[in-house]
């Protein structure tokens, strides 16, 4: 177990998904009547999808875009702002999620590994430029003027952002730790597996077994807005 540990470690890289932000109303993806259930993956996420039906696309992530201001971070998301400002190593926190929650919790670096719904990717240009407001007008870039705005959101078939730095990190951390993600989508689902091939333990905070647990030294299941507090607290030697 990890327990007697926790205080020894000195670099931690931490994965959150969907899970985290589950408790502050946002749908997962996977769970009964998620968002995967709602919506066909093809068709909101997918490059194949956006060049069929753009209107679609671009409605679906001004929904969820617009959803944001109806939600509020939860004392998960606070917990792992209290780690970045109060641990004294070195901390990576890499999100899957595309919601503002650990920004809004506190947190002041975070590594949106599948983009963010506040921001919009130019495909003429390829900046990337915050966004606030909706797409569906097709509002010019403000970088080119080109109308070619769309999410900046890694759908399917694309590479997620900053994996250099993410597998650097995970080379060289001591502890790895998942919370509240699925372990079905790659490559973030292989992280668990690089981290202990370079030595980390390795633990999962979930509300019930995910697909990689057995991956894990340790898993803990319960809701995160308990489990993520509970565990920043053993870091912090509290
Ligand atoms: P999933 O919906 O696949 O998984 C969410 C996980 O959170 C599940 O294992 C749940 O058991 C767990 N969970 C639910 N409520 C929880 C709670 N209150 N506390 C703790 N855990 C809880 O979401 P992700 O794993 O984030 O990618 O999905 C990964 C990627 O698949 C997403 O980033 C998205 C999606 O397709 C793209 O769109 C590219």
């Amino acid at each position: 177990m990890l327990e007697g540990l926790m205080a020894q470690v000195e670099r931690i890289v931490i994965l959150t998904g969907a899970g985290i932000s589950a408790e502050s109303g946002i749908d997962t993806f996977r769970s009964a009547g998620g968002l995967w259930e709602q919506h066909r993956v093809e068709d909101v996420a997918t490059p194949e999808g956006f060049a069929r039906n753009p209107n679609l696309v671009l409605n679906f992530y001004d929904m969820r875009r617009a959803a944001l201001a109806s939600v509020a971070p939860n004392p998960a998301h606070a917990a792992l702002a209290r780690l970045e400002r109060e641990f004294a190593g070195e901390l990576l926190l890499v999100t899957q999620n595309v919601d503002d929650l650990h920004e809004r919790g506190g947190s002041r670096s975070v590594l949106h590994m599948h983009g963010e719904l506040k921001s919009a990717l130019c495909s003429a240009c390829e900046m990337r430029s915050p966004w606030h407001v909706t797409m569906i007008e097709r509002p010019p870039c403000p970088v080119c003027q080109a109308p070619t705005l769309r999410p900046d959101v890694v759908w399917f078939g694309e590479m997620p952002y900053e994996m250099g730095r993410i597998y650097a990190a995970l080379e060289n951390c001591d502890l790895f730790v998942s919370i509240g993600t699925s372990g079905a989508v790659y490559p973030a689902a292989g992280f668990v597996a690089e981290a202990r091939a370079n030595g980390a333990r390795t633990l999962e905070l979930n509300l019930e077994p995910s697909e990689g647990s057995r991956l894990f030294h340790e898993t803990r299941h319960g809701p995160a807005s308990a489990l993520v507090p509970q565990w920043v607290e053993e870091v912090l030697g509290g």
